[in-house]
């Protein structure tokens, strides 16, 4: 029991999406006193002994106070709000929180020449971030991991419990057996991107937990490969050819700016999400924390899909 109280503290913010899966991870590990911040009771996580401490985003005070008196040590965003983020990061900074990791399990922030410089975005957290750990005073780190590979399952993300656009339709819809993906006119579906499962990717995050030292980045990644070879996986465990459409750069910016002028939110964030892998930013490259973390055996992409889908009966 004495042991037990000795362990520090680390609260997840967000409960639900990739949150759910980290805690499960944090749970399973047993190293780590686990408190989930969420907007809403979460009546079935207390039933299971989760401590869940209701907040109030919107309020610096509400943040804080939770904050400090839990002595939070480490603190874990999954939400995807940059505004949220900056006011959950100044909270963090006023209760004497140590670490953070902000909504960021995607391409190498690093590789991301896209987004814009002005206007409160993802790229205005990590600017923020980067000064508070230039001047000692928070340190942080993102976890870079490629493609969920849960965007491939029946239903996608959004099936798996995450928020956002992706209903297993994007790049490659097994369901339907049919593809859209871009292309370099040059050298056509031969963008790379990295894939982890989010499962290895909470197992990892939970793994670098126990580090001293946190660079500003950490990396990962279950599977490396071309956008025509994760074609040919999906086309080999459905047993059929895909009907496939290309993109290249031209009909991606036509198509983008057409969805931006209709609203049409879910085809931005597909086109957008295209034009980043043509950029490779979701090619991670090294795999930093799969070499520290050797027990951690990340799913391969076909192992995956075949827990899944089978072959096509018609
Ligand atoms: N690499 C990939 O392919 C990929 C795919 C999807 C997501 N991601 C990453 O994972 C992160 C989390 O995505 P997700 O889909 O898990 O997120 P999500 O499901 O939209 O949100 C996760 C949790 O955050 C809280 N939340 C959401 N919006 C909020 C808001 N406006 N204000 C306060 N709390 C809010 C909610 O918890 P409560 O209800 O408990 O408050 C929610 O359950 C993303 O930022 C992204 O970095 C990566």
């Amino acid at each position: 029991m004495a042991a037990e109280l000795r362990r520090p503290k680390v609260a997840v913010c967000g409960s639900g999406g990739l949150g759910r899966y980290i805690t499960e991870a944090i749970i399973r590990a047993g190293e780590w006193d686990l408190v989930i911040l969420s907007r809403h009771a979460q009546p079935e996580l207390a039933e299971r002994g989760i401590r869940v401490k209701v907040v109030d985003y919107t309020s610096h005070e509400s943040l804080h106070n939770v904050l400090a008196r839990q002595r939070v040590h480490t603190v874990i965003s999954v939400i995807p709000d940059p505004d949220v983020q900056l006011v959950l990061i100044d909270a963090c900074v006023s209760a004497g929180v140590l670490r953070f990791v902000p909504a960021e399990f995607e391409g190498s922030p690093s590789q991301r020449p896209l987004y814009s410089s002005s206007g409160r975005d993802r790229m205005t957290v990590l600017r923020r971030l980067d000064e508070l750990r230039e001047n000692n005073i928070l340190v942080s780190t993102t976890f870079s991991c490629g493609l969920f590979m849960e965007y491939f399952v029946p239903g996608g993300w959004l099936g798996c419990g995450g928020g956002g656009w992706n209903d297993g339709t994007f790049l490659i819809d097994l369901k339907h057996k049919k593809a859209v993906l871009p292309i370099d006119s040059e050298t056509g579906a031969s963008a790379i991107v990295c894939l982890t499962s989010a499962i290895d990717v909470a197992q990892f995050v939970c793994g670098a937990l126990s580090l001293e030292e946190w660079p500003p980045e950490m990396k990962m990644f279950g599977e490396r490969m071309r956008l025509r070879d994760l074609l040919t996986i999906a086309e080999t465990v459905r047993d059929r050819e895909f009907k496939v459409k290309y993109l290249n750069e031209d009909d991606i910016e036509y198509n983008l700016s057409r969805a931006i002028a209709s609203g049409d939110w879910k085809s931005q964030c597909e086109l957008q999400t295209m034009r980043s892998i043509n950029y490779e930013e979701y090619d991670i490259g090294s795999r930093d924390l799969n070499a520290i973390f050797p027990h951690i055996r990340t799913i391969p992409f076909e192992v995956f899909l075949r827990r899944y889908w089978r072959p096509s009966t018609h």
